[in-house]
């Protein structure tokens, strides 16, 4: 018997067991990327903002401000279970608006992440309602399915996108949901969709609220992207309606992308409760749930933002600067649709993102033969254009979308 065989019997050989799990296709993507040698790669993968250059700048606002945490912090003690209340806070009147912010209905709590506050959501629904059911609309982003099966949910999938005419499909979708049960939840995106960029009108988002309210459904709202397609107020506006005509609610907001705070995982959960008590009462639950997986959320993004927040000059520089992202976003979505008139639909689309109508062979091609990395599904970053790269990207997309029709 060997010495390695001795110090690991067989029978607590405990990880054999596991199945091997597919490499994450955005890893893969990544892995393929950085290993092509050719000058002129165009990375429409990933999703972070990138400038005219191709970078991801700390934003200046944040410098500033991390500079004025590392002088004043005192202590790295740790914060509490529902992170830095201050920072919620302030954040409130921003996702929330002002009124909704000051309303006892509304509990909030700081979270690692955008995707820390949809787990949170998810296990709070979980606990709240074993048997509910969750509605996302396809395509959603990829997360998403995962995150809310981990909590135990059902996952019930809805008509959103139709991919080869760009479209909403509201009809269906409205269809579809008619056979909901109450108590089931609706996963909606308050603005600029991931993966295809397609927001509802607000009619529509109104016939969703009125919907959700007659059903008996909780509207669960992920705003990951707020400021990034028409501005902050403006890409809170239909969510912040709906909220006005539910009687309960669950946002989750991200700081990951409008303070590009990615790597500090920063974000923001709000229970809306049909009353004070009842908001409270979610949000112990959310915090004894949180206490279980990660304690306490990270302190120092959030400590970031608080300190913006407090400064008028830094909340301006922020978001003078997340004005000048939103422009160029909405810049490179209309220089693509006026080069590539079948992607006319592009430009009407915000956020970060659009689902071209390709081929998962189209997107191969595009990679193996012209450099061009997206996801297999069509999804591109619109922020991985620049003026510079986007005449070549038009070019070498043509024969390939005529090929997909
Ligand atoms: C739609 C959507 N929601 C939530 C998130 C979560 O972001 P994070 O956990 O990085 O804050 C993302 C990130 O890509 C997203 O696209």
């Amino acid at each position: 018997m060997t010495a390695d065989a001795l110090a690991c019997p067989t029978q607590t050989r405990l990880f054999d067991a596991l199945d091997d799990q597919p490499l994450d296709a955005m890893l893969t993507l990544l892995r393929q990327l950085r290993s092509d040698p050719r000058d002129g790669k165009i990375d429409l993968g990933i999703g972070v903002y990138g400038d005219e250059k191709g970078r991801t700048p700390v934003m200046q606002a944040v410098r500033q401000a991390e500079r004025i945490v590392a002088e004043a912090q005192t202590t790295k003690a740790y914060v509490a279970a529902e992170g830095d209340a201050r920072f919620v806070s302030l954040l409130a009147p921003i996702v929330l608006g002002a009124a909704r912010a000051a309303d006892d209905r509304y509990c909030g709590m700081q979270t690692p992440g955008g995707t820390g506050a949809l787990r949170l959501a998810a296990e709070l629904i979980a606990r709240a309602n074993p048997d509910a059911r969750i509605w996302v609309g396809t395509p959603s982003w990829v997360n998403h399915y995962g995150l809310m099966r981990s909590a135990g949910l059902t996952v019930l999938e809805h008509p959103f996108f139709d991919q080869a005419t760009q479209t909403i499909l509201f009809d269906e979708m409205m269809s579809a949901l008619e056979t909901a049960r109450t108590g089931d939840v609706l996963l909606l995106h308050a603005c600029c969709h991931n993966p295809t960029g397609a927001g509802f009108t607000t009619d529509q988002w109104r016939a969703i609220a009125d919907l959700c309210a007659r059903k008996g459904l909780l509207p669960l709202v992920d705003i990951a992207y707020q400021g990034l397609g028409h501005g902050l107020e403006e890409d809170a506006a239909n969510m912040r309606a709906l909220l006005d005509i539910v009687p309960e609610a669950l946002i989750t907001a991200s700081c990951s992308k409008n303070f590009g705070l990615y790597r500090e995982r920063l974000g923001a959960l709000w229970i809306r409760g049909s009353h004070a008590q009842a908001a409270l009462r979610a949000r112990a639950t959310c915090m004894k749930v949180g206490r279980s997986m990660w304690s306490m959320p990270p302190d120092h993004g959030a400590s970031v933002v608080r300190t913006i927040l407090e400064s008028p000059e830094l909340t301006a520089s922020w978001q003078a600067e997340l004005t000048t992202m939103r422009a160029r976003l909405n810049a490179m979505r209309a220089e693509l649709a006026r080069a590539v008139p079948q992607l006319a639909s592009v430009a009407q689309q915000t956020g970060m993102f659009a689902l071209l109508p390709l081929s998962r062979e189209a997107v191969t091609e595009l990679r193996v033969r012209d450099g061009i990395y997206m996801i297999e599904n069509g999804r591109m970053n619109i922020a991985g254009l620049t003026s510079e790269n986007l005449p070549r990207f038009a070019a070498a997309l043509a024969p390939s979308l005529s090929k997909g029709e």
